[in-house]
Order: C-alpha cells, then sequence, then structure tokens
C-alpha cells in the first residue's frame, strides 16, 4: 500500500498567524509549541493594522472599502479605550529613538529569533522605515518593563466582525 501520509516528508517550515502589541494571544502556547517542533513563525498585522503606528486615532474616519470600518478593534469607543496602548508605543518609541512602527516590528524581532514580521505598506518610504527595525534591539531589562507596561493595559474590541469572528479557533 501507498503511503497514505504523504504530508509527513514535508515538514511545516512556519506558521502564520496575526501576534502583534496589541494581539498577543500567541503567547499562550502557540510560541511554545512552534519552538518545541521547529517551526518560524509569520506574524500577519504585526503593526496592528496601521494602529500601532500612531497613523490612526478615534477621529480616524475608514472608507467603506476599508476592512477596519468593520472591526470592532477599529470603531471610535475602541480606539480611544485603546489609546492607553498607543501611548505605550509611542513612549517606548521616543525613548529608543525609533518611530512606533519600528518599536512594534522590533519587540516582535525581539520575542523570538525565529520570528519574522511581515508588515503591509503602499509606501516604499515605510518599507523603507519598516526594514530598519531590524536593528532596534531591546534588552531583557527593556522588554521586561514594557511585558510589565503591557500586562497592565486591556485591548478593547474584538479583532474581527461578528460575522467573521466565529470562524476563529473552530
Ligand atoms: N490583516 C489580516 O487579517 C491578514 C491576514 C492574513 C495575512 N495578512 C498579511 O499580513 C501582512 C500585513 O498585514 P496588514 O497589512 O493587514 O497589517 P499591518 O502590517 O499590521 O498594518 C498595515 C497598515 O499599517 C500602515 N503602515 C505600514 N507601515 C507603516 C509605517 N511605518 N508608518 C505608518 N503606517 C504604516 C499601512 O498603511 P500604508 O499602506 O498607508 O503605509 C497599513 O494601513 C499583509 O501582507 C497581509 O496580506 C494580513
Amino acid at each position: 500500500m501507498g503511503n497514505c501520509y504523504p504530508y509527513r516528508d514535508q515538514p511545516v517550515t512556519a506558521l502564520q498567524s496575526e501576534y502583534s502589541l496589541w494581539w498577543r494571544e500567541p503567547e499562550g502556547n502557540l510560541l511554545s509549541v512552534l519552538e518545541e517542533l521547529g517551526i518560524g513563525f509569520v506574524p500577519f498585522a504585526p503593526l496592528g493594522k496601521g494602529f500601532l503606528t500612531g497613523t490612526v486615532n478615534s477621529d480616524t474616519e475608514f472608507s467603506q472599502d476599508d476592512f477596519r470600518s468593520s472591526v470592532p478593534r477599529f470603531q471610535r469607543e475602541a480606539l480611544s479605550a485603546n489609546q492607553k496602548l498607543l501611548d505605550l508605543v509611542i513612549s517606548i518609541a521616543g525613548e529608543k529613538g525609533v518611530t512606533p512602527a519600528q518599536a512594534a516590528l522590533s519587540w516582535l524581532l525581539a520575542q523570538r529569533p525565529w520570528i519574522v514580521p511581515i508588515p503591509g505598506t503602499t509606501k516604499l518610504h515605510r518599507l523603507a522605515e519598516n526594514v530598519r527595525s531590524v536593528g532596534v534591539h531591546w534588552d531583557d531589562e527593556e522588554l521586561k518593563r514594557i511585558g510589565a507596561a503591557l500586562a497592565k493595559i486591556q485591548t478593547v474590541g474584538d479583532r474581527y466582525p461578528a460575522t467573521h469572528q466565529h470562524l476563529v479557533n473552530r
């Protein structure tokens, strides 16, 4: 009989899922499983779909065709409540002399050596800015301080509209 499980010969190289300063669920048990199995991790939406860059606030109007217009986390009240997190990102970026986007990306890079975030941008100068985050380093003390500050902040709003949210983790 032939091999019923051909995928056994094709080990998983990397997993892509959402991970950022405002979506840290992978820290629950996903990262440890990936570490154990030697699988890389590619965080999508590492800039919180733009929120962590400081270019979005509670006054931002999203066009109808912008996915964020239907995302609970991007509604006016949620954005207002989530400003605390953005303030933290802006503050740690300022201390480090980098942009908020670079702080958000370099924080992810600092979590594990096998984490490779994929930020999206339509602008070449932002691509260059984001790539420079590989040169931003955080020591253990700084990461501990950021972790303690994050632990005090509760992110408000689901990351998907109800029509999509119920499909997550089924
Ligand atoms: N979001 C999802 O649900 C999802 C799911 C699967 C895969 N992905 C993939 O993951 C990648 C990234 O996700 P994403 O694009 O949704 O979210 P993201 O990378 O977290 O954020 C992208 C947003 O941030 C802005 N931005 C990027 N760099 C910036 C900077 N330096 N300063 C200020 N603003 C900046 C972009 O606007 P500008 O274009 O104006 O710069 C865009 O609005 C994409 O390749 C996407 O296809 C996403």
